[in-house]
């Protein structure tokens, strides 16, 4: 399945990620591609919404993990600051992306930084900055297992 869709402003990708929202499922792994400023971040603040939950999401970049509770736990990554595989299984992640023991969702930013840590993928979200305002926002069924 893939989906390309063109966003022209906050609230169509608000409503982009409450369709998208219905299919979520826990235990399922999502990944959010796009350059610095494309709107990965600003995507998770809305599937978290609409997943149940009221917690503040704010961009992981420090803290690398950050937990919100909804309908089920919601575990949002950002590897923007992680260069390798090794880095990631130091800090404890590999447990997060086995969707055998997985009780929640992961939404991962920047996992292209730690290639190889993520095998099991449900689907990949690609944004692409168009102008200050659009983006071309592509949905991709990944590689589940
Ligand atoms: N149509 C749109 N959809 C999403 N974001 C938009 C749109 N138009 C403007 N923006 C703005 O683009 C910015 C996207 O920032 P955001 O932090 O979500 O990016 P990011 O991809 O998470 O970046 P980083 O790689 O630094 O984590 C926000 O300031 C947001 O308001
Ligand atoms: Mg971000």
């Amino acid at each position: 399945m893939k989906i390309e869709m063109e966003s022209h402003n906050l609230a169509e990708t608000d409503a982009l990620a409450r369709a998208f929202s219905k299919i979520i499922k826990p235990s399922m792994i999502i990944l959010l591609n796009g350059d610095l400023g494309s709107g990965k971040t600003t995507f998770v603040k809305s599937l978290v919404k609409y997943l149940g939950s009221d917690d503040v999401v704010t961009s992981p970049t420090f803290t690398l993990l950050n937990t919100y509770n909804g309908k089920f736990p919601i575990y949002h990554f950002d590897m923007y600051r992680l260069s390798s595989m090794e880095e990631a299984l130091a800090v404890g992640f590999e447990e997060y992306f086995d969707k055998d023991r997985l009780d929640g969702v992961c939404l991962v930013e920047w996992a292209e930084n730690v290639e190889g840590l993520i095998t099991q993928v449900d689907f990949v979200i690609n944004i692409e900055k168009i102008n200050e305002r659009t983006r071309k926002i592509i949905v991709i069924e990944g590689n589940k297992k």
